[in-house]
């Protein structure tokens, strides 16, 4: 039996090979699909491999008489609707290893840049000024970071600190203490505690009921005044407006964005448009070393779940009592 693998996101060319040279499996990668293209393509389809541009829905899934497999190159699985998957009987994966340390260093270029506000300096020398006092900065070395989410990017982020001499302080109710204390570094029960120490804060957890609007009014008024805060998780980890009101009152001196609450943001977002915020367009990813391993380890997900029943990174596990 031959089976079909849709890919309508754009997808490193390593992937395709992967599925290119393995038996028995047509591949269906154009490059970038519409969503009309890609509902007709689906019937069609045993396998998917998605970004994060494809919305696998209930409109897709209807389409889809054949699908077995979806795998999301990549980390986050927000645009796959699980729970009807799992109704369907459809495994969904996720590729989460391939940009852990692209997301990490993403992270650093962000705590950089805002510490020396490197985005303002260059804008300012582009219009022809050279005003160095306007750009104090901050050191980093003997500051605290504290890191919420000490899962992949979390820990490598950690890693990254300490060559730059900062103390770090982590907040992951999932993590036992001693993964921590092998870093060298306390994993805090409390996020008060976190949100106490912490001079800049990094997000690096999963969107949940717990976590979900986690960067609120309540629990920015526990932080330090002139605190700073990176956001290269995602975007819903944030009560945006409570966090623009903080931005504008000083008591977080400074945010550095990637990720929004709906991408790209809609134009009333109270958190674009600020002086002391720095915004990516979603960038952790995007590096080519990231998006070749995303793309590579989807793609082995999917010869080794059709061909070996073996099923890595799944993320709706209530799929096999349905098997
Ligand atoms: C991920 O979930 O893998 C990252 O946020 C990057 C991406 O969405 O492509």
């Amino acid at each position: 039996m031959t089976y079909v693998v849709l890919v309508p996101d754009s997808l490193e060319a390593k992937g395709l090979d992967v599925l290119r040279s393995s038996d028995g499996v047509e591949v269906n990668a154009p490059g970038k699909m519409n969503r009309d293209q890609t509902l007709a393509a689906v019937p069609a389809a045993h396998a998917l491999i998605v970004r994060s541009d494809t919305k696998v829905d209930t409109e897709l899934l209807d389409h889809a008489q054949n699908l077995r497999f979806v795998v999301r190159a990549g980390v986050g699985v927000d645009n796959i609707d699980l729970d009807e998957c799992t109704r369907r009987r459809v495994v969904v994966m996720n590729a989460p290893d391939g940009n852990t340390i692209s997301t990490a260093e993403l992270t650093f270029a962000l705590i950089l840049s805002l510490a020396r506000h490197i985005p303002a300096a260059d804008a300012s020398m582009r219009t022809g000024k050279w005003d160095r006092k306007k750009f104090m900065g901050t050191q980093l070395a003997g500051k605290t970071l504290g890191i919420i989410g000490f899962g992949r990017v979390g820990r490598a982020v950690a890693e990254r600190a300490q060559a730059f001499g900062m103390t770090e302080v982590a907040y992951d109710p999932f993590v036992p203490e001693r993964v921590a204390r092998h870093l060298g570094l306390s994993i805090v029960p409390r996020l008060e505690d976190l949100f106490v120490e912490a001079d800049i804060i990094t997000l690096h957890a999963l969107v949940t009921d717990d976590t979900r609007g986690l960067i609120n009014a309540e629990n920015i008024a526990k932080m330090k005044d002139g605190v700073r805060i990176i956001n290269a998780a995602r975007g819903k980890l944030i009560n945006a407006a409570d966090l623009a009101e903080a931005l504008k009152s000083g008591k977080v001196a400074g945010a550095a964005i990637d990720v929004y609450d709906t991408e790209p943001p809609t134009p009333d977002n109270p958190l674009l448009g600020l002086p002391n915020v720095i915004y990516t367009p979603h960038l952790g990813a995007s590096t080519v070393e990231a998006q070749e391993a995303v793309a590579e380890q989807a793609a082995q997900q999917i010869v080794n779940a059709l061909f070996h029943d073996r099923f890595d990174n799944v993320r709706n596990r209530a799929v096999f009592d349905t098997l």
